[in-house]
């Protein structure tokens, strides 16, 4: 599910074609026409869907049918790549557990938006960005992964915004691929990974230079 650009989507597409990859990109569905992403997509010979949400009286109408198309296209797990639409607990509920999304911060720090100028204004040293499983509330529920990456001396939002999404467009497919391979429990609301999956959803990314 995208609403943009698709960078983070362009790094799963990439991921899923590399053999013995575990998941397979059967629908990009988009909330938004004509944006960045539906072109990666397309270029990537993968079914894209547009499901406007300002088509909808309500959240709940919207949400039946991405629910909908998502199951059409045989979809058994959903990964939000830079979709910017808050999800109900009836779409978290009807998807428990196999809904996943990408958060440019390290959580439960900074949810929400405008996350590097946040990180910058409140002095922490590292920041980073997180995939989770989805639950009611934004931008929260358990850690899948993490990747950190140093706040370095004289940064701005947008040079902060660069380090961390190119650690997302590491963390993310690692991350899928764990979620997809089955490689993940749920210890009430904390995520333990199996056979030593936990490097592959941890990066420390060094400065640069
Ligand atoms: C990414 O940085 C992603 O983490 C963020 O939007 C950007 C989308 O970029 N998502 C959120 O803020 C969700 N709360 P992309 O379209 O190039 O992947």
């Amino acid at each position: 599910m995208i609403s943009g650009r698709g960078s983070n989507l362009q790094a799963l597409l990439e991921a899923a074609t590399r053999p013995g990859y575990p998941a397979e990109i059967g629908l990009v569905l988009s909330n938004v026409a004509e944006v960045e992403g539906l072109a990666r997509a397309a270029a990537a010979g993968v079914e894209t869907a547009v499901v406007p949400h300002r088509d909808f009286a309500d959240r709940r109408s919207f949400e039946k049918v991405v629910s909908m198309r998502l199951e059409e296209a045989g979809c058994s797990l959903v990964a939000q790549a830079g979709f910017m639409r808050v999800v109900t607990p009836w779409f978290v509920a009807r998807w428990r557990d196999r809904l996943i999304n990408i958060h440019p911060s390290l959580l439960p720090a900074f949810p929400g938006l405008d996350t590097h100028a946040r990180a910058l204004a409140a002095g922490v040293r590292l920041h980073g960005c997180t995939v989770h499983f989805v639950r009611d509330e934004v931008d929260q529920g358990p850690i899948i992964g993490q990747a950190a990456v140093p706040v370095l001396p004289g940064d701005t939002p947008e040079a902060l915004s660069r380090r961390v999404l190119a650690a997302e467009h590491r963390l993310y497919p690692r991350c899928l691929a764990l979620v997809a391979a089955g490689r993940t429990r749920l210890d009430g609301e904390r995520v333990l990974h199996d056979g030593g999956a936990e490097a592959d959803a941890q990066l420390i990314v060094p400065a640069e230079g």
